[in-house]
């Protein structure tokens, strides 16, 4: 940690300077008082050089394993592509670095068990960067569930709906650097949020499918063909005995949305129903038998977790609610405790979505139990 006017600060590499670190990570870090981008890592050399000026960073490294070792820095955020992922997370837990690490955690449940032992054994702290957690509306939608406003939960349904281009998507569009498409892209954060919301899933039946060959890069160039999903759902029964109903894809033309794409996820309890979307995460639709869904303004105490210093009238609600990841990442490191969500609900959620692959492969259903923990 280092020391500024006497107060420690947690010393922070990002590794892996790409899009979501400078749209989230370090904009998040930059607003926290307790933490320190430290160091920045990337194996584009040119990207490094026009990071370190643009973030203001003194180191700057192309080797993330030599990183790790570093006793510059005391917390890594790994924002590299998938396949990478696992060599880096098990070097920054056995270098004692605390983790935190972007989805979906590895190419499978078996990089991503021993991504989750490594950083256990180690004693650090280890956060999955499952953003849709902190959106205040499902934040509010999982008070409204736990504290039982919505009677006993029978129906979980979720909708990821994105209108993007169909040209390359370069590392992203294959199997050995992105294990899957869609699934592991959009659909593995939802299926993380509803077993938040709902507890273990029993068993899954799901499917897979690729449309677009994606075989011209934006600026026109010949590119080698996709091969992994763009459009991915399950449908899933909980050990309580709910139901849910995933759907996602990445072709849904007309939901672009600013970007944003259309996103719905709801519970239907036997009191209530509650609606979760993310263009419009300061608000939520409840409803009842008698009175149809209607919207509702999300409370205060949920629109950013207590002592963050954002504020959460400024700036576009369906992006700055992504700050609040690197601050759960820093209170843990700050407070002792684990972060939530951890490595061990990256591996819950990665061994479901593995299951939906397994299980369109061989057109069944899977039981799901929990990982070991
Ligand atoms: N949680 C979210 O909402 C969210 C959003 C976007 C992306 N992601 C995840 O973040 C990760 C990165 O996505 P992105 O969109 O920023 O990708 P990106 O391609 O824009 O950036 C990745 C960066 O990693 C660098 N890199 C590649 N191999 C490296 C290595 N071995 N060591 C150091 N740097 C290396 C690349 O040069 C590139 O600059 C992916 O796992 C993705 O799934 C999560």
């Amino acid at each position: 940690m280092s020391s500024d006017s006497g107060t420690k600060r947690v010393r922070v590499a990002i590794i892996g300077a790409g899009a979501v670190s400078d749209y989230h990570h370090v904009p998040a870090l930059r607003m926290d008082p307790r933490a320190e981008l430290a160091a920045v890592c990337d194996a584009d050399e040119g990207l490094l050089a026009k990071r370190k000026g643009d973030w203001g960073v003194e180191l700057a490294s192309t080797d993330p394993i030599a990183l790790c070792a570093s006793d510059a820095i005391d917390a890594v955020i790994i924002a590299t592509p998938n396949f990478t992922h696992h060599p880096i997370a098990t070097a920054a837990a056995r270098g004692g670095k605390h983790v935190m690490c972007e989805k979906p955690l590895g190419l499978n449940a078996h990089e991503v068990r021993e991504m989750y032992e490594a950083a256990r054994d180690a004693n650090v702290v280890h956060m999955t960067a499952f953003t849709y957690r902190f959106a205040p509306s499902m934040r509010y939608l999982r008070h409204l569930l736990k504290s039982g406003a919505l009677g006993t939960p029978r129906h979980f349904r979720s909708q990821r709906f994105l209108d993007w281009p169909e040209t390359s998507w370069g590392w992203r569009q294959y199997k050995d650097k992105a294990g899957a498409g869609d699934l592991f892209d959009m659909t593995i954060h939802r299926i993380d949020f509803a077993l938040d919301l709902l507890g273990p899933l029993a068993r899954v039946c799901g499917a897979v499918a690729r449309f677009a060959p994606r075989t011209t890069t934006p600026d026109g160039r010949a590119c080698a063909q996709s091969d992994v999903d763009d459009w991915s759902c399950l449908i899933g029964e909980f050990a309580s005995g709910a139901t849910g109903v995933w759907e996602g894809t990445t072709l849904a033309k007309g939901y672009g949305r600013n970007g944003f794409g259309h996103e719905w996820a709801e519970i239907n309890g036997s009191e209530g129903s509650a609606v979760y979307r993310l263009h419009e995460p300061n608000t939520i639709l409840l409803g009842k038998t008698g009175s149809d869904l209607a919207p509702v303004p999300v409370p205060s105490e949920f629109l950013k977790p207590a002592d963050s210093p954002r504020d959460p009238s400024q700036g576009e609600p369906a992006t700055v609610f992504r700050y609040d990841l690197v601050w759960e990442f820093i209170s843990a490191i700050a407070e002792g405790r684990p972060a939530v969500p951890s490595f061990y609900d990256g591996l819950n959620a990665q061994l479901i979505a593995d299951s939906v692959l397994e299980s369109y492969e061989k057109r069944t259903w899977i039981e799901t139990p929990l990982a070991k923990p």
